[in-house]
């Protein structure tokens, strides 16, 4: 067995260890640990709906009503109605014909990539696409391109380029987790119909953020009936855990049949299904989350680069102060949460060697105070370390 240890010492040489950090959650940005209390800038909790009272009164309810477990597949014993509800829900919110749910955004992407890309078909894919996608592309029995990031000359020419006697799929993230930039959708689209290839695009981090109400990418870009896989989660602003995909009813017939990740795992749980639910029917009912997430990305994006930090990425909540060495990243992030803010360190395999950073995520949750202070901090912190 000495090759684990021979593992760990490695990761740990090339400051690359990672270790579980337990953090008690007070509301939807702050934390305990240790007696201390902290500002959560890490969470993907986007609108906060984690600790609304509607959800959490949906989960509670739904436990009342149906118990913990759900005690099998969907398949076999475990589709209870919730599910039904939240998936018509879904597709009316993303403007499809049907929607489908997996355990988990992960399971989603790895079943539904597997499951669509066979022996002779091809799929297209962003480099820095998140690890759900590149792993389901690892499982499909197809051929997988990797194109440049947003390259769309480069997805041009892989797409002319690439013998293909089967079908063709173009998957990206919609916002990119690691960087939050936007994928361009729309010239995307415009080379996937040129090339009569299928679309997917993973909205984990698009709802609740972008388009109109958060509806992701697809109303964002106006591209209504083009994209044929919507991709998301229920792990992020919809404040509880689960994947979702929506597309055509024939799509979700498809998957049902023939996703493995689907297939052969026990549903969510009542509550999990049930807050999913709420969150849902919470951020239709409260558009104005959507803005004040904007606004509050705006506001510390915006500051951090007057203070001359490199901060590349978007309209995104997700802002990455890009510092080089994965060393500077756990050292900032570490004298960060001496100073009371908890950020994500970003090391690589997550990124490329040379391009670790903090990820900061803001939330709705978040008021001014809150981000003045943080925004204070990050400058004070940064002058004393050596950025790229
Ligand atoms: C772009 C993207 N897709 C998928 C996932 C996986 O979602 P989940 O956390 O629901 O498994 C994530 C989450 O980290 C993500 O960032």
């Amino acid at each position: 067995m000495d090759f684990l240890t021979d593992y760990i010492n490695e990761v740990k040489q090339h400051d690359l260890y990672r270790a579980l950090v337990s953090y008690q959650p007070l509301d939807a940005v702050h934390v305990e640990s240790q007696g201390q209390r902290y500002l959560l800038l890490a969470t993907n909790n986007y609108l906060g709906l984690t600790h609304s009272l509607a959800v959490k009164k949906a989960a509670m309810i739904a436990v009342e009503q149906y118990g913990t477990g759900s005690g099998g597949a969907r398949l076999t014993t475990g589709s209870h109605p919730l599910y039904e509800k939240l998936e018509q829900q879904l597709a009316l919110f993303k403007g499809t014909e049907a929607a489908l749910i997996f355990n988990t955004g992960y399971m989603a992407n790895v079943g539904i990539i597997s499951a669509l890309v066979n022996k002779n078909d091809v799929v297209f894919s962003d480099e820095l696409n998140h690890a759900s996608i590149i792993d389901g592309c690892r499982l499909a029995k197809g051929q997988t391109v990797v194109y440049r990031h947003t390259d769309m000359a480069h997805l041009a020419e892989v797409l002319e380029n690439t013998p293909c006697q089967g079908q063709r799929l173009i998957v990206t993230d919609g916002v990119f987790s690691m960087d939050g930039d936007i994928a361009p959708l729309d010239q995307i689209v415009l080379l996937a119909e040129k090339y009569q290839a299928m679309v997917m695009v993973d909205d984990a981090h698009a709802v609740g953020v972008l388009g109109r109400g958060g509806r992701g990418t697809v109303d964002y870009f106006g591209l209504k009936g083009r994209v044929h896989i919507q991709v998301g989660t229920l792990s992020k602003s919809l404040a509880s855990e689960g994947g979702y995909v929506a597309g055509s009813q024939t799509l979700i017939d498809y998957l049902v049949n023939k996703s493995r990740s689907f297939i052969f795992s026990t549903a969510l749980s009542p509550g999990t299904v049930a807050a999913g639910y709420a969150a849902l029917k919470e951020l239709q009912a409260r558009p104005e989350l959507v803005d004040k997430l904007r606004h509050n990305g705006d506001y510390v994006r915006k500051a951090l680069v007057a203070a001359g930090l490199q901060i590349d990425g978007a309209l995104t909540p997700i802002i990455p102060i890009v510092v080089g060495e994965a060393a500077v990243a756990e050292e900032m992030a570490q004298q960060l949460k001496e100073q009371g803010l908890i950020v994500s360190a970003i090391r690589p395999p997550t990124v490329m060697p040379g391009k670790s950073r903090l990820r900061l995520t803001v939330s709705a949750a978040h008021d001014k105070a809150d981000l003045v202070r943080t925004v204070e901090i990050i400058i004070a912190v940064s002058k004393g370390l050596k950025l790229i």
